[in-house]
């Protein structure tokens, strides 16, 4: 699409407001900020009555900086709320999941009911295997129904789940299981992707190599492959939770119980267990579920098209949408599975209504080309959404003509594994929409963007967002490290949290995000820190020193380019360079994930450095970035410099 079209467009046709038909029949009405303005406490305590509880809470907030406890005196099952429920109340025959698979063709279907006795069953195997209270599991699975029952009893239970994305490295599980101290693990033998099997269960061999504390590992036959087998320690899951009765009567756990545990990239090497408990995030989780996606359970067919391996698919695949019990998606494959037309196969074919995806995502499918799209009936579609990243705008146009059909309004949704749910968000029908801003902070929230020394900024300013109000979803704690839990989020403003991202008011006073500001990278939504890649990198013999950086990149966001000296053993020096860092390309996949894959590795005798010794980050991203190099007066050596400039121009990036 040429440029000038774009800007014409964005001049043109910058704002978007819904039909007044959309904005009648919105869940949300203007009203709600002002509601829930007047008294934020008392206006999420109304909506924690979402939650089906045991006992009902009669006390709303206790806040003792960092410590938040919500509704600490109530008592319920989270997978009651989720589940039974919409059974007792007559909702069974609902379908909760539509599942379709990598490969055409095979799908299942799954109703709240169904869901119900599957829950009940895996619950009780987990029972069997001696599962109890506060356990933690790690979760390492694919896209399929049974990653979802195993959460749900693992909640159950009382019990924590830590669920790692399957593309992680068996390091990365096995690093994520110690932490935790994790004593079971539910796996599948393997994952479909665009019909090839690889394996999962091997890597949690792996892992557990060292993990000790391991007692039991429950796996899902999904791809056949073999698999090598522990007696006593591995179960299939279809030995073991088939057996089992449909019913478990659920016991209620306090409002702040524990509920889950989710690793995720901080600036040091070691990834952060954010842990997140039970009714407040679950109540958040529904509410802005309800009012961003404005679902309407009865007809609404929404698709999340995330991983349960992140946040995304916690927050929005599993526990919101199951407590307003709406009918889903479960899609197990790749956006191109089976061809580059499979999202809209599968739209128009489940009449999907909803839709929840990431810009890189976006920018993958408008690369393939409005063609595509355009042979299929996507009229269904009401509502679409996005996360992860910023949003460009080119992205955003295209979403809302090619997709949303000019229709459909587009929530841009802004949040963080930490703060559990959407934080800032236009409302459907409410808010009018900007393409690439969030907007303004939802109702309950408050949040500001601040310059360095804590103050607010003006209109037309940037600066840093933070969070100033607590709020029932946010993160308790990271898993055994309360310091760096202040440190991390409550130290650099105090009495505010810091989220980490720079964010700018525009003359209207709306929210832009612009992106972090600390060491954490973005890759395609991923959340990655520079110094982990730096450690992977480092791991291997033949590198000396390394830094890394987050260029910034067409389709995925950003991608990592990382500065590597070499220590040549004799061996290596006889390897050319580009089989040197293809062998360091893989080793960072093998050692983190594929996600974490530098899409470039520069190989350069120095690494610019101050005269104190740190590496000019900044100084790399802009050679990465081809940017002219600004003030270098403070390196140590500035023909370091030249030289890596010189390495740039003349290396070949890689496109994989
Ligand atoms: C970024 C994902 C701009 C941001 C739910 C944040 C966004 C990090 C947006 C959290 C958005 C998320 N616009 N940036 N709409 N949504 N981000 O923990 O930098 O995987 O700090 O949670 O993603 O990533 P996380």
């Amino acid at each position: 699409m040429p440029e000038a079209k774009i800007e014409a467009w964005l001049e043109e046709d910058r704002e978007f407001t819904p039909s007044a038909a959309f904005s009648a029949q919105a869940n949300a009405q203007p009203s709600i900020y002002e509601e829930a303005g007047a008294d934020p406490v008392a206006w999420w305590r109304e909506q924690a009555d979402r939650l089906t509880w045991t006992t009902t809470p009669t006390k709303s907030l206790e806040w003792d900086l960092p410590n938040a406890k919500w509704f600490a005196d109530g008592t319920l099952n989270a997978s009651v709320s989720c589940v039974d429920v919409h059974v007792s109340e007559g909702r069974g025959g609902r379908v909760a999941f539509h599942w379709v698979a990598d490969a055409e063709g095979e799908s299942r279907t799954i109703t709240y009911h169904e869901l119900h006795r599957q829950v009940c069953r895996t619950a009780n195997a987990l029972i069997e295997l001696g599962v109890t209270k506060g356990d933690r599991i790690a979760v390492y699975m694919p896209m399929i129904p049974e990653a979802i029952f195993a959460m749900l009893a693992i909640v159950r239970l009382g019990a924590i789940h830590s669920v790692v994305f399957g593309g992680f490295s068996a390091e990365a599980l096995g690093s994520r299981i110690l932490d935790s101290n994790c004593r079971f693990v539910v796996t599948a033998d393997g994952a479909f992707r665009r019909g090839t099997a690889s394996p999962l269960k091997a890597a949690v061999d792996e892992a557990l190599k060292s993990c000790p504390n391991v007692s039991a590992v429950l796996v899902v036959k999904r791809t056949e492959s073999d698999v090598e087998w522990v007696p006593g320690r591995d179960h299939w899951w279809h030995d073991i939770v088939e057996r089992q009765s449909d019913v478990h009567e659920p016991e209620a756990f306090p409002a702040e119980t524990p509920l889950f545990i989710m690793y995720t990239s901080g600036t040091t090497a070691k990834p952060k267990g954010i842990f997140h408990t039970t009714a407040g995030y679950l109540t958040q989780a529904a509410t802005t579920y309800y009012n961003v996606f404005d679902v309407k359970p009865e007809t609404d067919v929404c698709w999340t098209a995330a991983d349960i391996g992140w946040i995304t698919g916690h927050s929005y695949i599993v526990y919101g949408p199951l407590i307003n019990g709406v009918t889903q998606i479960l899609y197990e494959g790749l956006p191109d599975s089976g061809g580059r037309d499979r999202w809209w196969k599968i739209i128009s074919g489940y009449k999907a209504t909803i839709l929840y995806t990431a810009p890189t995502t976006i920018r993958t499918l408008m690369k393939w080309g409005h063609q595509i799209p355009e042979e299929y009936d996507l009229t269904s579609l009401r509502l679409l959404g996005t996360v992860g990243e910023p949003i460009n705008p080119e992205a955003w146009m295209w979403y809302r003509k090619n997709i949303g059909g000019d229709r459909c309004p587009i929530v841009d949704t802004w949040w963080q594994t930490e703060t559990g749910a959407i934080l800032c968000s236009p409302l459907p029908g409410v808010t009018s929409t900007k393409p690439g801003a969030a907007m303004r902070a939802l109702p309950g929230i408050s949040t500001a963007v601040v310059d360095d020394a804590g103050n607010p900024v003006g209109h037309g300013e940037g600066g840093y967002l933070v969070v100033t109000q607590p709020w029932p979803a946010m993160i308790r704690g990271i898993w055994g490290d309360p310091d760096r839990f202040f440190d991390t989020y409550w130290s650099r403003f105090p009495g505010k949290y810091f989220a980490g991202d720079g964010a700018k008011l525009d003359a209207e006073g709306d929210l832009w995000l612009l992106g972090r500001v600390d060491d954490v990278m973005n890759i395609s939504g991923h959340r990655l820190s520079t110094t982990e890649v730096e450690h992977a990198l480092v791991g291997h013999r033949a590198v000396a020193e390394a830094a890394v950086v987050g260029a910034s990149d067409e389709t995925t966001g950003q991608a990592i380019v990382a500065f590597v000296t070499l220590k040549l053993s004799a061996e290596d020096a006889e390897k050319d360079h580009a089989a040197l860092i293809e062998e360091l390309r893989a080793h960072v996949a093998s050692t983190i994930s594929p996600i974490a894959k530098p899409r470039e590795i520069i190989l350069t005798p120095d690494l610019p450095k101050t005269r104190s010794g740190k590496i000019m980050r900044r100084l790399l991203r802009d050679v990465a970035e081809n940017r002219s190099l600004g003030d270098v007066t403070t390196l140590t050596d500035p023909t370091v410099v030249n030289m890596i400039t010189g390495l740039m121009d003349t290396h070949a990036s890689s496109d994989d």
